[in-house]
């Protein structure tokens, strides 16, 4: 992201989401926070289930909130953990489909910035809507 200002927006909006993370199994709350190109912001926490494989993680929920509200091009996401932990491969997997270049900014629950790498970088090589073609 270009300005500082804007990421640590983002990281704040992951943060205030992470809050709402439903996870009595884990106990390790995670929240994102997806910025599309039109400029709106979603949250997203992660949400889990008994049946523990149908958690959603927080990036999966951020991004099937704004394409279900029409949004599907994307400069950015924020995910915020304890632990400043990476994004899961589903999630990168899913986020790809979308915007590959995305930026996706790591950082931890009190803010503190992890690193910041092009979705590429995190899935290179990946699948996306084109593999299908040919
Ligand atoms: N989790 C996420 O929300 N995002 C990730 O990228 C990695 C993992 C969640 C799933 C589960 O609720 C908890 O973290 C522990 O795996």
């Amino acid at each position: 992201m270009n300005a500082k200002r804007d990421r640590d927006r983002l990281v704040s909006t992951a943060i205030a989401a992470s809050r709402h993370a439903y996870v009595p199994y884990s106990r390790f709350p995670v929240g994102a926070a997806l910025l599309a190109a039109n400029g709106k912001t979603y949250g997203g926490c992660n949400v889990e289930n008994a049946a523990y494989p149908s958690t959603l993680c927080a990036e999966r929920t951020a991004l099937v909130k704004a394409v279900s509200e029409g949004d599907r091009d994307f400069l950015a996401i924020a995910v915020v953990t304890r632990s400043g932990g990476s994004p899961c491969g589903s999630c990168r997997q899913m986020l790809y489909e979308f915007s590959p270049d995305m930026q996706v900014v790591v950082a931890t629950l009190e803010g503190e910035i992890r690193y910041e790498v092009a979705l590429q970088e995190l899935l290179p090589r990946g699948f996306g809507p084109s593999g299908l073609v040919g």
